[in-house]
């Protein structure tokens, strides 16, 4: 695109001046047991999102910001790199993925996103499932270090089998998810209907932390509703049990993703235990983040359903922490991210077609789909690009109508900013609508 004579533009002068107050800085690192989370922030596990496609689009969005690198990277060729050794087995995607082109450590220090996390998967799926099964759902690449892989289900001796899996697999921590509202994981015990069964969570934490060497952390709500929170109880029991961090979802399972997050909560937490404490729930924007760590005290953020929409979101607070200020994206950002993404995309369906049906990347188009859907809400004009995109069957035709799109409003001089207005906050909410059904 720079060809097409867009102008990069600096968004402050002295940066330094405006450094962030200490208590309202998220912090530089948390351990998580060996485990160094660097900076202190945590990409939230989301069912049909974060797969490894999208995880290591938010590693590397970075690179879609103009103004540290001076120039348009092309993401979606870096990635193809990393992942030119495309597994065919599970351990070959451990050791085999050819080399990288790009630093692990300097990568994060760019995205600013410290740790990623799988979607959650069942420990009884996975104790059954055939291995090529497996190695769809616990696919990742080198270069997605550190991550955690999180497991949901009621049994502890499933789950510590799925957690040694996870160990075995190459993660570098296993999550327990205690929060997950699904109908059917709620109706076996898993998710958050463990919520009303402490004695039962006890055992489970007992059985993998007796299963597993690596860090174990668990994600939870606050309970199971207003009249019955058990946050504080069980972190403590997460405490003596020897885990090794939790994250806190400061809402009950009552109230679904209504409301706003109770983030008084996460401060009740943070007194009652020593363990990291990963505060979680309603940070849309860096100002969000530097708020939830001065009202909670909490020693990372999580991120979630801001991610698909802002990827620049964990390199923005990285920024906000150190200087006060961060930039915002252009419309050519927004163009050659969403264009990257749906590249990376198109790279991982080539690169598994020939592997079993199981561990072949799902269907491309629908997920562009779906990235178009949440990424254009609260763009101006974004409905009719929706529309034209709903009726594509093609890949290549989504990349045509999302390249119309932004080139428009580039060559008009038009913002492609979202702006927060009725039509957005409907999309926030059906977003969090799917997570209802977040198997
Ligand atoms: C589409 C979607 C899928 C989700 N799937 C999971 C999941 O698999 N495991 C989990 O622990 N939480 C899941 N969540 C909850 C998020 O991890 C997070 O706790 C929640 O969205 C609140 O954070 P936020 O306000 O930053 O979005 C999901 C949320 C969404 C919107």
């Amino acid at each position: 695109m720079a060809g097409r004579g867009f102008t990069v533009k600096k968004r402050w002068d002295n940066p330094v001046e405006h450094a962030m107050p200490a208590e309202a800085r998220v912090p530089a690192e948390v351990r998580l047991g060996a485990v160094a989370v660097r900076p202190a922030t945590v990409l939230a596990p989301m069912a049909g999102v974060t797969d490894t496609v999208f995880r290591r689009f938010i590693r590397h969005a970075s690179l879609f910001s103009h103004a540290e690198l001076g120039v348009n990277a092309d993401l979606a060729s870096h990635i193809s790199e990393s992942r030119s050794g495309a597994p065919d087995s599970m351990g070959d995607s451990q050791s085999s993925v050819g080399e990288t082109q790009i630093d692990a450590s300097i990568t994060n220090a760019q995205s600013g996103c410290g740790l990623i996390m799988t979607e959650f998967t069942s420990a009884d799926g996975l104790s059954r499932m055939r291995e090529t099964k497996r190695r769809r759902y616990l696919t990742f690449y080198e270069d997605e270090h550190p991550i955690a892989a999180q497991l949901f289900g009621s049994n502890p001796e499933t789950l510590a089998d799925a957690a040694r899996i996870v160990e075995e697999t190459g993660f570098d921590t296993v999550d327990l998810n205690l929060g997950c509202p699904a109908k059917r994981v709620v109706g076996s015990n898993g998710g958050s209907g463990l919520l009303r069964d402490l004695p039962r969570i006890g055992e489970i934490f007992h059985a993998i932390r007796k299963a597993v060497t690596i860090p174990f952390t668990v994600k939870f709500r606050m309970g199971w509703n207003e009249s019955q929170i058990v946050c504080v109880e069980l972190a403590r029991m997460a405490e003596a049990e020897g885990l090794n961090g939790l994250a806190l979802h400061a809402r009950t399972r009552e109230q679904g993703y209504s409301g706003q997050a109770q983030w008084n909560w996460i401060a009740a937490v943070k007194e009652a235990v020593r363990l990291p404490v990963i505060g979680n729930g309603d940070v849309r924007t860096p100002e969000d983040a530097a708020a939830m760590v001065a009202e909670t005290g909490c020693d990372a953020v999580m991120i979630g359903r801001a991610a698909p929409a802002n990827p620049w979101i964990f390199r923005q607070i990285a920024q906000y922490t150190a200087t006060g200020r961060y930039e915002k994206p252009t419309t050519e950002d927004r163009y050659q991210m969403i264009r990257a993404y749906f590249e990376m995309l198109m790279a991982e369906a080539e690169a598994t077609k020939d592997l079993p049906r199981d561990a072949r990347m799902g269907d491309p188009v629908g997920k562009m789909k779906q990235f178009a859907t949440w990424f254009t809400h609260g763009v101006p004009g974004g409905a009719k690009l929706r529309s034209a995109i709903y009726h594509a069957r093609y890949g290549a035709d989504v990349l045509s109508e999302v390249e119309r799109f932004f080139v428009a409003r580039m060559e008009a001089g038009e913002s492609a900013e979202p702006e927060i207005d009725a039509e957005s906050e409907d999309a926030a909410r059906a977003f969090a609508d799917a997570a209802l059904v977040c198997d």
